[in-house]
C-alpha cells in the first residue's frame, strides 16, 4: 500500500508550518511568504515504526577538554571574528546583501588557505558563476596561482558523493540558495530546500571533519532569505555589511559556538579585493572635519574592541506641522528618548525643529553608549557650537537624565588617546586606569544631562 504523503504549507519566511494555505503567517505577520511543500521527501532521516533506536552512552560532565586544532587563514580579521581560527568540522553562515562582496571574502579566504604551507584541500562550489567568472575574479585578486579546487555545481547529491571522496579541509558553497537535491520538490532558495541542502552538507562536513562554509542571502528584513531555521543548524552565522556607496565593508559574528559573538572584522574594498582595515578608527574618522558644529566622536566597542566614530547631528527649524526625524546608522527610537529627555530635563524644545542623525561612514551601531555622544551633537548643532575636535564622548544616558556607567571605559579611552585626542567626556566615577592620567587625556565627569548645558555656554 502506498504511503499516502500529505502536503504541508510552509512560511518561507520563518519557516513555520500550516496544515493548509493561508494568506499571512501568524508567526512572523509576513503576507505571501506560504508556500506548499511535500512533506513525505523533505530530506530529513525519518523514525520509521517498528524499529528500536540504540542506547547511547551518557559521561560525566567533567572530563579531558578537546583542543581544536584551528586553521588560520592568515586574513587577521577573519581568524578574529571565528574566534581564533576556523575549526574543523564547524560549519559557518556567510549572509549578506547581494554585491556586498561576500563571494570576494570567501575566495580570498579559499585561496589563502590552499597556499599555506599546510597545504589545506580547498573546494570552491559556486552555483551562482561560472568557472570562468570565477576565474576572472581571482585573477583580478591576483590569486590565480593558489591551488583552489573550482567547481560550478548545485546538485548536492554530486557534491556530497564528490566530496566524500576527497581530502577536503575546506569548502564553500556559494550560495546555499542555489543548491538543490532532487529528493525535495520544491524550487532552489525555497525553505524545503536550503534546509535540505544544508542538513545534508552540514552531516557530511561533521562526518568528514572540513570547515563548510555556506554562503546566504539575505531578505530586505536583514534575515538570511527564508531559512532563519539554517541559523539554529549551523556553528557560526557571519553577517558581512556595509554601504553599497561606501568602500569599507564589516564582518561581524551574531553566533559562534567556537568563539566571542558581536567581534568585528572590518575591511576595506578595494581594486584588488578586500583588505584589512587594522586601525578602524583612523578610518572612520578620516574624512572628519574639525570646528563644525553638530560633530561629536564617540568612543565605542565593537565586540572587543574599540572604535571612535563620528556621530553627526543636523537640529534645522522645521517647516512643518509635524518636525521631521531622520536616523542612519542608528536607532530612531533612541535618538526619540534623547531629544525627549533633552526636553524634559534641560528646558531645550525640539517640537519646532527636524532633527537628522547620521553615524557617519556607513557604520551602523548598537550601542547605548552613544547616548551621551548624540545629546552633544544634536545640541552642539542646536547652539552652532561646535564641540572641541580633539574630545571624545561616550555615557548611557538614563530617562532622569543621568548619565550611566558603560562596559570597558578604560579600553574607550586608550583608544582615544591612542588617535591623539585630548580629552573625554565620561559618566562619573568609574575606576580609571593610571596610565589615562599619565597620557594626559583630560577626562570630564557629567552625571546628569543638565550639566551638558555647560559645555555650550
Ligand atoms: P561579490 O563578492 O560578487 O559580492 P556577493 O558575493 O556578496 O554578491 O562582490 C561584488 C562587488 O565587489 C562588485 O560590486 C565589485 C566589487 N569588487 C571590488 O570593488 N573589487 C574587487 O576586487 C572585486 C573582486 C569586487
Ligand atoms: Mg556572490
Amino acid at each position: 500500500m502506498s504511503k499516502k504523503s500529505a502536503n504541508i504549507f510552509v512560511c518561507q519566511n520563518c519557516g513555520t508550518s500550516y496544515p493548509k494555505w493561508q494568506g499571512k503567517c501568524d508567526s512572523c505577520g509576513e503576507w505571501n511568504t506560504i508556500v506548499e511543500e511535500i512533506r513525505e521527501t523533505d530530506g530529513f532521516s525519518k523514525i520509521s515504526s517498528g524499529k528500536t533506536g540504540k542506547k547511547i552512552d551518557f559521561v560525566p560532565l567533567k572530563g579531558d577538554l578537546q583542543t581544536y586544532n584551528r586553521l588560520k587563514t592568515g586574513i587577521n580579521e577573519i581568524d578574529r571574528v571565528s574566534g581564533g581560527g576556523l575549526v574543523p568540522g564547524s560549519v559557518i553562515l556567510v549572509g549578506g546583501d547581494p554585491g556586498i562582496g561576500k563571494s570576494t571574502l570567501l575566495l580570498q579566504v579559499c585561496a589563502g588557505l590552499a597556499s599555506m604551507p599546510e597545504k589545506y584541500g580547498c573546494y570552491y562550489i559556486s552555483g551562482e558563476e561560472a568557472i570562468d567568472q570565477v576565474r576572472i575574479r581571482a585573477s583580478r585578486l591576483g590569486l590565480a596561482e593558489s591551488p583552489v579546487n573550482l567547481a560550478s555545481a548545485t546538485d548536492v547529491r554530486n557534491i556530497i558523493t564528490t566530496l566524500e571522496n576527497t581530502d577536503a579541509s575546506v569548502v564553500i558553497i556559494d550560495s546555499i540558495q542555489t543548491m538543490y537535491l532532487d529528493a525535495v520538490e520544491s524550487t532552489p532558495g525555497s525553505v524545503g530546500q536550503v534546509r535540505a541542502c544544508a542538513y545534508e552538507l552540514i552531516k557530511l562536513a561533521k562526518r568528514k571533519g572540513f570547515v563548510l562554509f555556506l554562503v546566504g542571502h539575505v531578505t530586505k528584513q536583514g534575515e538570511i532569505a527564508g531559512p532563519r531555521v539554517l541559523e539554529h543548524m549551523v556553528d557560526t552565522v557571519l553577517y558581512f555589511e556595509g554601504e553599497r556607496g561606501h568602500h569599507f565593508r564589516i564582518l561581524r559574528a551574531v553566533k559562534n559556538r567556537y568563539g566571542a559573538t558581536d567581534e568585528i572584522g572590518v575591511f576595506e574594498m578595494q581594486d584588488k579585493g578586500l583588505v584589512e582595515v587594522e586601525n578602524p578608527s583612523a578610518l572612520f574618522l578620516a574624512e572628519r572635519q574639525g570646528n563644525i558644529s553638530g560633530s561629536c566622536v564617540f568612543a565605542g566597542i565593537e565586540g572587543s574592541r574599540p572604535l571612535l566614530v563620528e556621530i553627526q547631528a543636523l537640529v534645522s527649524p522645521s517647516g512643518y506641522a509635524t518636525a521631521k526625524r531622520a536616523v542612519v546608522g542608528w536607532d530612531s527610537n533612541r535618538l526619540s528618548m534623547i531629544l525627549a529627555v533633552l526636553e524634559a530635563r534641560c528646558g531645550i524644545n525640539f517640537s519646532t525643529h527636524d532633527v537628522y542623525l547620521n553615524i557617519a561612514g556607513g557604520l551602523k551601531i548598537s550601542e547605548p553608549a552613544a547616548d551621551l555622544a548624540v545629546a552633544m551633537a544634536v545640541i552642539s548643532s542646536l547652539t552652532n557650537k561646535p564641540l572641541p575636535a580633539d574630545m571624545a564622548v561616550f555615557g548611557e544616558i538614563g530617562l532622569s537624565g543621568e548619565i550611566r556607567a558603560v562596559s570597558q571605559p578604560n579600553l574607550r579611552l586608550k583608544e582615544a588617546r591612542k588617535l591623539g585626542f585630548a580629552s573625554a567626556i565620561t559618566p562619573p566615577s568609574f575606576n580609571k586606569d593610571k596610565t589615562a592620567k599619565n597620557n594626559e587625556l583630560s577626562c570630564y565627569e557629567i552625571g546628569n544631562v543638565h550639566r551638558l548645558i555647560n559645555w555650550f555656554n
